[in-house]
């Protein structure tokens, strides 16, 4: 996966900042869930070009920012100047974080590339304070499993399944690996990782996405896609 998106990483960057799925639905999303941050020291889990970081940089936490892609980093760096807290670090092994040391820790988009939830999420509790943060964007369980049937894959939703793309970006592509699961197998890994969801968001894109995408809206009298799924997840004290 590191790989796969060094070889995206300028392309990916580009198209994150300006997409419909991005700019104008998980980051408002994601910021609204995260509310007042001044002052917090956050974790960006898989922060790709660093927009995430970005914004909560600009809501005044504390960020630092750890991806796999050392091609990704390089461009969060572009984007964030390069005294941003950047580490090419994995977030399937062991985070080089002290124990208690962050108030809230954001994966977005980042879960999906590991085949196993559990030993990441134990992780994410390990460096959280008691009680701190975990915000979690996923694929929305349904719009994975729709997807797939639509293409002609898998028929089953109850298990972990690997699926992949093609993603041609920039000049560039590459062969992305996903692992979709059941919303129950995401529910069970938080919840024996030590974590209590106290927010689950089907969001609704911001107000601007209509007028920048309205094509997008015609057949959708809602305003409303199927995409991504939000949690908020609170970390067990004990
Ligand atoms: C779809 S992008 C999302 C970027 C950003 N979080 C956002 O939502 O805009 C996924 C990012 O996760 C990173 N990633 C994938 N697997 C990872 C892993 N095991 N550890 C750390 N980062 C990973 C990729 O390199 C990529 O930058």
């Amino acid at each position: 996966m590191t790989r796969a998106y060094d070889s995206i990483a300028e392309g990916y960057a580009a198209m994150n900042e300006t997409s419909l799925l991005n700019e104008y639905y998980n980051r408002p999303a994601l910021a609204e869930m995260a509310g007042d941050v001044t002052g917090l020291r956050v974790l960006d889990a898989g922060c790709g070009s660093g927009p995430i970081y970005a914004d909560l940089r600009a809501g005044g936490a504390i960020v630092t920012g750890i991806d796999s892609s050392a091609g990704m980093v390089e461009q969060a760096a572009l984007r964030l100047g390069h005294d941003a807290d950047l580490v090419v670090a994995d977030i399937g092994e062991t985070l080089p974080f002290d124990d208690s040391i962050f108030d809230l820790v954001v994966a977005s988009q980042a879960l999906h590339y590991l085949r196993e939830w559990e030993p990441t999420l134990v992780e994410f509790r390990r460096i959280l304070k008691p009680g701190g943060r975990l915000i979690v964007s996923e694929e929305h369980p349904s719009a994975t499993f729709l997807g797939d049937r639509l293409s002609g894959g898998s028929s089953e939703y109850f298990g972990v399944r690997r699926r992949t793309e093609q993603w041609n970006l920039g000049g560039k592509s590459a062969e992305l690996v996903f692992w979709d699961r059941p919303l129950h197998a995401m529910t069970d890994a938080f919840a024996s990782a030590g974590f209590r969801i106290t927010t689950i968001s089907e969001p609704a894109p911001s107000a601007a996405a209509y007028e920048r995408f309205p094509e997008e809206f015609a057949d959708r009298p809602s305003g409303r896609f199927l995409a991504f799924l939000l949690f908020e997840l609170e970390s067990s004290k004990g």
